[in-house]
């Protein structure tokens, strides 16, 4: 975005969220996560259809088991708490539209963290190995692996990334 950002809650988080991969050991209430995944269940999807499904998981032993399958594996025990992200088959009536439907309920999911003050990562790496995870996580093969997200109090802030000039993003403008 060029020029000063609105102040609006949703844009300032949309802006300050950034990827956070290291956390502290603060144990994070599953108060805040049932809020953070509600708000991730409140995204659209085509038909409302909601093919998101989670899994949470806190289990040292899990986590580590999970760990072993991608090379964040430090990001991944870091982590107080990890949420596996999934598509339903059962539930699908088109593979490409329910993928996006999955990918704004993650957003939703950042975003709302973000806001409830935890850090998190979207980890699309393990996905080479999504049938391991399935196996570990013991989870029926109808959902489809998306995307595990690393959930903590973030201990570091004021990260910097960088995106692209919103004019070479606009290709037709007429
Ligand atoms: C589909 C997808 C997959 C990603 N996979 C990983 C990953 O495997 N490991 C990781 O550290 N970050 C991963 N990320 C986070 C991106 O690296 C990050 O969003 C990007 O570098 C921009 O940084 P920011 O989120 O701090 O703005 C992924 C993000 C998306 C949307």
């Amino acid at each position: 975005m060029s020029g000063p950002i609105p102040p609006t809650p949703v844009l300032q988080a949309i802006h300050d969220r950034r990827s956070v991969r290291r956390f502290t050991d603060a144990a994070v209430s599953r108060d805040l996560i049932l809020t953070a995944l509600t708000a991730a269940s409140w995204a659209p999807s085509g038909l409302n259809n909601q093919p998101w499904r989670f899994a949470v998981v806190r289990d040292q032993a899990i986590k580590e088991k999970l760990a072993g399958l991608t090379r964040y594996s430090a990001v991944l025990k870091s982590a107080p708490v990890l949420v596996p992200v999934f598509l339903d088959k059962d539930n699908s009536y088109d593979y490409v539209k329910d993928c996006q439907a999955v990918g704004a309920c993650l957003q939703n999911f950042l975003l709302a963290l973000h806001s409830l003050g935890l850090g998190a990562v979207w980890i699309g790496e393990i996905l080479k190995n999504g049938d391991k995870v399935m196996e570990i996580l013991e989870l029926p093969g109808r959902l489809d692996l998306m995307a595990v997200v690393a959930v903590g109090y973030p201990e570091h802030s004021k990260q910097s990334s960088h995106r692209r000039p919103i004019e070479e993003l606009i290709l037709l403008d007429k």
